[in-house]
């Protein structure tokens, strides 16, 4: 108790004081018994991968303008998607007096050295969208439910294929169809939800015949691309081209985990004749699903290249991030909706998991313009403002 209680900025004195005022009043905008932390005098570290994907500039801009809405001062760092990078910003905070830490990590298992430092001078680490593994020194989690991602990105291909509807009731088509599949980073721990998921709706169809792999790679390592990279994506994918439909077949769905990868395995699909964009025999777009509601790829849903996308509202996981900061800053234990399912491999992180929504075509309009997270000038545009 008394390690959540303790901010580094603060004397040990007065670290003391908060812990025996309990969570009453105990930092927070209250102060700890009259002598204590003001929001204000707060410091919070914010830790995100990389800019190069939009989902993770709105998380950090959404993180960063709740909290400082909520008095505290935010030190938001990106790290490129450089593991180095990201430890040295780690420590640096810490260094710079860092009173919390919320992390998304680029490496889950990589950051071990800098969350004992974190430990060490008392500063609670909340992990952000991604578990960070192999530590007790991570206090808390806040996340949407990625296996749940991961059965809609399957119930999505059938959909996309026709085999399903979107109420779950089965489709009009019947198969078989040929599907390749995708997987993220085997870094980040919820690639592997995300597969788990898909694959509890698509193996069963892969083993009656309906969806036949022909690659015939079906391991999470075989479909696994390293840092969510939309260029190895595109790669993996001329390479499946090549190799396994160079015999007039056609691959008629893709399941993709996440958008960026979507994009590079339709630019792939669209360099080998599919879809509406080249004249020369052309012959129908497959069913590319997705993940996070990028601009880029809600246009091209919009325009029907892409099916379909996964959305994540990122404003109400920084809400979450925001409510477990300042849980932690007034010495209390944030509240969590699932103590069962994140098992870092020390330890089961307590976690608050967040629903998501599948997006067709139809639901652009209702689910993100309707909702303000794009306008549909940004739909039409493919860019955000
Ligand atoms: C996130 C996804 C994202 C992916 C690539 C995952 O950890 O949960 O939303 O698509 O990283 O950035």
């Amino acid at each position: 108790m008394s390690k959540r209680l303790g901010f580094a900025a603060l004397s040990a004195g007065m670290a003391l004081t908060l812990a025996a005022c309990g969570g009453e009043g105990a930092g927070g905008s209250g102060g700890a018994g009259g002598g204590g932390a003001e929001t204000e005098d707060l410091t919070i570290g914010v830790s995100m991968p990389t800019q190069t994907s939009e989902r993770w500039i709105a998380d950090g801009n959404n993180v960063k303008e709740q909290l400082e809405g909520e008095g505290y001062t935010v030190d938001l760092q990106y790290a490129n998607d450089d593991i180095p990078t990201q430890s040295q910003q780690i420590d640096q905070m810490i260094t710079e007096g860092a009173d919390i830490l919320v992390v998304a990590a680029i490496d889950g298992t990589a950051l071990s050295g800098q969350l004992e430092n974190a430990a060490a001078n008392n500063i609670p680490v909340i992990s952000y969208d991604r578990l960070i593994r192999d530590t007790e020194n991570v206090d808390f989690y806040v996340t949407f439910d990625n296996f749940e991602v991961g059965v809609a990105q399957g119930n999505a291909l059938l959909t996309g294929l026709g085999l399903r509807n979107e109420d779950g009731s089965p489709g009009t088509a019947t198969g078989p169809f040929n599907v390749e599949l995708f997987a993220g980073s085997l870094d980040d721990n919820n690639a592997f939800f995300f597969w788990d998921g898909a694959m509890s709706v698509l193996q069963p169809l892969i083993d009656d015949g309906t969806l036949v792999v022909k690659s015939g790679q079906t391991s999470i390592e075989q479909a696994a691309i390293l840092r969510w990279q939309q260029e190895t994506a595109q790669r993996r994918m001329e390479d499946l081209l090549t190799s396994a439909y160079n015999d007039g077949s056609r691959v008629d769905g893709v399941l993709s985990p996440y958008d960026g990868l979507s994009r590079g395995i339709i630019t792939a699909l669209q360099n080998a004749g599919y879809g509406p964009t080249l004249d020369a025999q052309p012959q129908p777009m497959a069913v590319v699903t997705g993940q996070d509601a990028e601009i880029a790829s809600v246009k091209l849903i919009n325009d029907g290249v892409q099916s379909s996308t996964i959305f994540k509202d990122t404003r109400l996981l920084a809400e979450q991030a925001v409510a477990a900061a300042s849980a932690f800053a007034e010495g209390n234990e944030p509240e969590a909706n699932d103590t069962e399912t994140y098992d870092n491999g020390v330890k089961v992180v307590p976690s608050y998991l967040l629903p998501v929504e599948t997006v067709f075509a139809d639901d652009i309009q209702s689910v993100l313009i309707d909702s303000g997270y794009w306008t549909a000038e940004e739909v039409a545009s493919g860019q955000s403002d």
